[in-house]
């Protein structure tokens, strides 16, 4: 293999903060992915399943703190480990304004919810399908965006939409929902490395 080859490996980073079914659908899709290799995941809670889910797929973790966050020392880790793209998935943390300006363009998020609505600090988990629910939307889905210094308001890449159902709980919508999370957010990160690998910006 030419050092040419080696570069073309888009190297990813999920960063996740509990159970990680989206982390774990991002390894199973990618693992016979000739073009990327996820070579870490980072996560901040040293109990989340996504640990375990790591484990299982044989990708090594890296478990940190939020000072480890804020003073460079996961960014510094990132580098060392010569990451090209960064990818949470259920990560509940900020990310630093120094972080996001070195991976600008080059961090994704996934939330569930149609943005603008129902994001912003404070909205995750099933906080979301409960203020959906309350609203008496008809209409859900998740937003897959780019990350900037403010929680779910960078630059949107794609939507997808399911109905929110009568009778539906914060429970039952959240199934939904996850299902559509699984169905796309692994292709919508191909279509993106597929344009990093070509040398091109990602937006
Ligand atoms: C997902 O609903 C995602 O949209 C949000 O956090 C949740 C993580 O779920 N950002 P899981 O840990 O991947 O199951």
């Amino acid at each position: 293999m030419f050092l040419a080859d080696l570069r073309a490996v888009v190297r990813m980073a999920i960063l996740a903060s509990g159970n990680g079914s989206n982390a774990q659908r991002l390894m199973e899709h990618f693992k016979q992915h000739p073009g990327v290799c996820i070579a870490l995941v980072g996560c901040d809670q040293p109990t989340a399943g996504v640990i375990q889910r790591a484990w299982d797929h044989g990708v090594p973790s890296y478990l940190f703190n939020s000072n480890q966050l804020k003073n460079g020392t996961v960014q510094y880790e990132l580098q060392q480990q010569r990451i090209d793209l960064v990818v949470l998935a259920g990560f509940l943390r900020l990310i630093p304004p120094e972080l996001v300006k070195t991976y600008e363009g080059r961090i994704i998020n996934i939330h569930p919810s149609l943005l603008p609505k129902y994001g912003g600090k404070g909205m995750y988990g099933l906080r979301v399908h409960e203020a959906v629910i309350a609203a008496r939307e008809t209409q859900s889905g998740i937003t897959i965006h780019y990350v900037n210094e403010r929680f779910d308001e960078g630059g949107q890449i794609a939507q997808f939409n399911c109905p929110v159902l009568t009778g539906d709980t914060a429970a039952t919508l959240a199934g939904r929902v996850h299902k559509l999370e699984h169905e796309h957010f692994p292709l919508v990160i191909e279509q993106l490395v597929t344009h990093l690998s070509d040398g091109k910006p990602l937006r």
